[in-house]
């Protein structure tokens, strides 16, 4: 046989393999657990319902690629420098699991050719080595949009109005956008002279971690948190004076654009990213909620040499990507997007055995309505528990006698709307049974599951 062969986990030096232990989720990562977890599905029922609206089809790319599709997002960041999972596989190709997505996106494009604009939406986790604290991950979790093959302003305008209006249907409201340009190549060149001559002179007033980095990356000095370097940084030059007229009048018709639409935002000339291939326009929401370390929930801008450094044609593009878990610190901050209470709507009690529960919520669930039940034979009591914590609206009862007469007792569990007092339960035959539930769903004011109308019965 040949290729690798299967490695035995004491080769891995996983000792006794076979002797029960309990394990944790490793370090910087989490269990998405019930109820959040519902949290989590109604949150991207959002976000697709605001993407599909714009026009933006989903895309799922690898969870690992080639290293060097991560490279271009630049060697000298701390993303691919310091903070990337990189491996070999059992046939020693080089490869990383994904930090983001962008480079990814820009390297299917390259690889299928899509025809243009090729609007995208995507999800899913993301892994970087950084230091776990609250709103900081090693796998963490990103909702994205990118725009390909286009540089029109509007196409910026859109992006951004994607995010706004996403965060409006979540309700958050205090997470300010700023925005800024980079320009282009000529600009990032002449600024990037501009700021290392400046940051030399004021080498001494920078806090010291800080000053390396002006040989290795002197636009990360700008965004650092260090009070000592930040106030070097605020009087440092501005990459506004140093935009060509082209990138300057984009960046004007994005902000007008901006205005257009409502979307309030501010100007903020330190704003650079932490990635290297951003171009023109760059922008962030940050939840005034949050410790300044984490409160950028959501972060973006132009990346218009991205594609062809993957080896695709010279193809524009503009996106963001929003932390999820971030934004739902952003929400508790702001006490929004709770956690929805998913409820039964039908729950059947069975003290026959189980059987009937187990036909009837079937049945039920083919008409359309959210049923329930319990198992292992429970008591009448601990049944009726369990239906009243559900929150279900009715519970349907199968004892002895219904069971021998083929009936179901319907029992109400609330009051209609309005009125103090409870409907009375009633037996019917099985064959009646969807028509008496859209009766009692209408007297309750329950708008029945649509479904249930037509159906003949069990
Ligand atoms: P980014 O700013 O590196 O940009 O990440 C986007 C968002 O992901 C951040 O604003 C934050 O909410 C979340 N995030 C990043 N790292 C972590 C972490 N370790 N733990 C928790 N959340 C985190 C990008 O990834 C670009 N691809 C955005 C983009 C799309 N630019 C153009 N198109």
């Amino acid at each position: 046989m040949s290729g690798p062969q299967p490695t035995s986990l004491g080769a891995l030096g996983v000792a006794d393999a076979a002797a029960p232990r309990s394990f944790r989720t490793p370090i910087g990562t989490h269990d998405l657990m019930p109820p959040e977890s519902g949290r989590w599905v109604a949150l991207m029922g959002a976000f697709v319902a605001a993407a599909e609206r714009a026009g933006f089809d989903y895309v799922a790319t690898p969870i690992f690629e080639d290293v060097g599709v991560f490279a271009r997002i630049g060697e000298g960041t701390d993303v691919v420098g310091k903070e990337m999972y990189e491996f070999f596989d059992r046939s020693d190709r080089h490869l990383a699991l994904r930090p983001e997505c962008t480079a990814s996106v820009c390297r299917a494009f390259a690889q299928h050719r899509p025809t243009t604009p090729w609007k995208v939406w995507y999800q899913g986790p993301f892994f970087r080595y950084e230091a776990p604290q609250a709103g900081r991950f090693r796998q963490f979790h990103q909702i994205g949009a990118e725009t390909l093959g286009t540089d029109d302003p509007d196409a910026d305008v859109e992006i951004i109005a994607l995010a706004a209006t996403f965060f409006d249907a979540v309700g958050l409201q205090r997470a300010p956008l700023a925005v800024n340009s980079m320009g282009d190549a000529d600009t990032r060149a002449a600024y990037g002279d501009a700021l290392t001559a400046y940051l030399h002179r004021r080498r001494a007033d920078l806090d010291p971690q800080d000053r390396d980095k002006i040989e290795r990356h002197p636009l990360r000095i700008l965004d650092s948190k260090r009070t000592a370097t930040a106030a070097v940084a605020d009087e440092a030059p501005r990459i506004a004076d140093y935009l060509t007229t082209e990138t300057a009048s984009h960046f004007e018709r994005v902000r007008s654009g901006l205005d257009a639409l409502g979307i309030e935002h501010h100007l903020e000339h330190r704003l650079v990213r932490g990635l290297d291939y951003y171009t023109r326009t760059t922008f962030e929401f940050r939840a005034t909620g949050l410790d300044a370390a984490q409160n950028a929930i959501c972060g973006g801008g132009r990346y218009n040499g991205l594609v062809e450094a993957l080896g695709g044609p010279p193809t524009p593009g503009i996106g963001f990507a929003l932390g999820i878990e971030r934004l739902l610190l952003a929400c508790d901050a702001e006490g929004v997007f709770e956690v929805p209470h998913r409820r039964a709507e039908v729950w059947v009690i069975d003290t026959t055995g189980g059987a009937a529960a187990r036909d009837l919520s079937h049945y039920l669930r083919g008409l359309g309505i959210r049923a329930d039940r319990c198992f292992d034979d429970r008591s009448m009591r601990a049944q009726m528990r369990a239906a009243d914590r559900s929150g279900a609206e009715i519970a349907l009862i199968v004892g002895a006698d219904e069971a021998a007469a083929g009936t179901v007792t319907v029992r109400p569990l609330r009051c209609p709307d309005g009125t103090g007092t409870q409907m009375a339960q009633q037996t019917v035959q099985r064959s009646s049974l969807a028509s008496t539930l859209r009766d009692v769903f209408d007297a309750l004011n329950s708008p029945a599951p649509a479904v249930v109308g037509e159906s003949n019965g069990a």
